[in-house]
């Protein structure tokens, strides 16, 4: 490595309160200098300026780990082909991130750190470059897919079937990221609910957060015959190769789609010892309780506990109740681990269950990604604390 993650570290550390500012003259410096760069971005990025800085944080925490990074920039990369973004767009990309975090580091900028960014940013442009390069010449920037049902599965949620214009290859498990003309230039992750089918079409579930730009397009405005964008598949909470431990999947609200992916492909698969825990913050929360009593009475290996609590009981009780439940669970060692939910869910849930001897190799799940939105809440608590006043369904026991 040419630079010295602690330098870049210490550096970033000097700035990491100011992001919100940080973000503002970034994308400012950018669009004046670079005429044209503008129109690759979605037009109300003052309410979503925290994704830049959430990924420079990701960079930062994986400098010390070039494997994880290697793999991290060649996605990314060959993902950043449905932005647009040409090979002559980095350079200048770079010359605003170096402007702003000279800007607000102060006295502290000094030539050393300003050397060691410029280096940092040539190693991972060069890597996302290079990734973008190497993929295949017929390979589309995006897939145009037609929305064939959209169908409303709850008060807030919508289960999406799709057909891409062209088979789109994924394995269960994995990401795509989605954009709509009515939301331009905005994509966001989404996984597919089924496994890969032989007549191309993918099924989403989405869930409409409050003042979500692309959920509430999704949920609330998107029609039949309408097209969508979708990105290449990204992310590796696949299955593990090869392997015959028994496995433990923990999905929160929308998490389900992932793991009813994964459960296809076990069943594809010949089946293997399953417990799935679903949950729910409330009875509207709780969708697609059919497939889930189809798949239990279909596949003797599967075992199957939907939580949530008792009818009037508060929100936390909902967090108390599911982490009671994993915790009844026992010993998770020599267990493959899949957790899926929302970004406050994933973490907390993986910490207990690591706690409860999962292996750390061998636990899986999507990117978190970090916000620097306080108003976002931060503790499983919390995210079960959220407005909402419906009554909660029992906590049942299936399979
Ligand atoms: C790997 C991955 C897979 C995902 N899979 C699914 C899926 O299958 N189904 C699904 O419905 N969603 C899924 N999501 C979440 C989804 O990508 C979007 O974040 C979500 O739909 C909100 O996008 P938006 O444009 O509507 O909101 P934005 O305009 O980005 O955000 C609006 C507000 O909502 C907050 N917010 C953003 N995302 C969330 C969230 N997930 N929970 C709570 N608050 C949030 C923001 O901080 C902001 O305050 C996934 C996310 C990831 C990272
Ligand atoms: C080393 C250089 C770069 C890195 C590390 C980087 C990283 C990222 C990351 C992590 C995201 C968020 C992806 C997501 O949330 O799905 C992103 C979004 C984006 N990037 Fe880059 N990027 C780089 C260079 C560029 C360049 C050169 C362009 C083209 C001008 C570009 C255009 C975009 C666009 C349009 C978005 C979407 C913005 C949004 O949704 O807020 N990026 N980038």
């Amino acid at each position: 490595m040419p630079f010295d993650p602690a330098v870049i570290r210490a550096s970033f550390a000097v700035v990491e309160r100011r992001a919100d500012q940080l973000t503002k003259y970034f994308y400012a410096h950018l669009f004046t200098n670079n005429p044209g760069v503008e129109a690759l971005f979605p037009a109300r990025l003052a309410e979503q300026r925290d994704r830049l800085f959430a990924a420079l944080t990701q960079l930062v925490l994986r400098l010390e780990d070039p494997g994880k990074l290697t793999g991290y920039l060649a996605a990314l990369g060959r993902d950043h082909r449905k932005f647009r973004a040409a090979p002559e767009h980095y350079p200048a990309v770079g010359a605003s991130l170096i402007a702003a975090l000279k800007h607000f580091s102060g006295h502290s900028w000094t030539p050393e750190i300003e050397k060691a960014w410029t280096e940092v940013y040539t190693v991972v442009s060069q890597a996302m470059i290079d990734a973008a390069a190497a993929v295949p010449a017929d390979t589309p920037r995006w897939w145009d897919a037609e929305v064939l049902e959209h169908r409303r599965a709850g008060p807030d949620l919508a289960v999406l079937t799709l057909r891409p214009d062209r088979p789109y290859g994924f394995t269960p498990g994995q990401y795509l990221t989605v954009c709509s003309d009515r939301q331009p230039q905005v994509w966001r992750p989404y996984s597919p609910a089924r496994a890969p089918r032989p007549d191309h079409t993918l099924e989403l579930h989405v869930r409409r957060v409050p003042d979500g730009l692309l959920s509430t397009a999704l949920v609330d405005d998107v029609r039949p015959g309408e097209t969508l964008r979708l990105g290449p598949p990204l992310g590796d909470a696949v299955l593990a190769p090869g392997s015959d431990r028994p496995l433990l999947m923990v999905a929160g609200g929308t998490g389900w789609a992932p793991v009813r992916a994964l459960l296809e492909q076990l069943a594809q698969d010949g089946g293997r010892p399953t417990t799935v825990f679903v949950a729910a913050r409330s009875d509207a929360d709780q969708y697609d309780l059919d497939t889930v009593h189809t798949l239990i009475r279909e596949h003797a290996w599967l075992h199957v506990v939907l939580s949530a609590p008792e009818a009037g009981a508060s929100r936390a009780e909902a967090a108390r109740l599911l982490r009671d439940g994993l915790a009844g669970y026992g010993d998770c060692s020599g267990h493959d681990v899949h957790v899926s939910g929302p970004p406050d869910l994933v973490p907390a849930v993986v910490a207990q269950l690591l706690d409860q001897d999962a292996e750390p190799d061998l636990v899986r799940h999507d990117p978190v990604t970090a916000t620097f939105n306080r108003s976002r809440p931060l503790t499983p608590a919390e995210w079960f604390l959220e407005e909402r006043d419906v009554p909660w369904i029992n906590r049942t026991e299936l399979g």
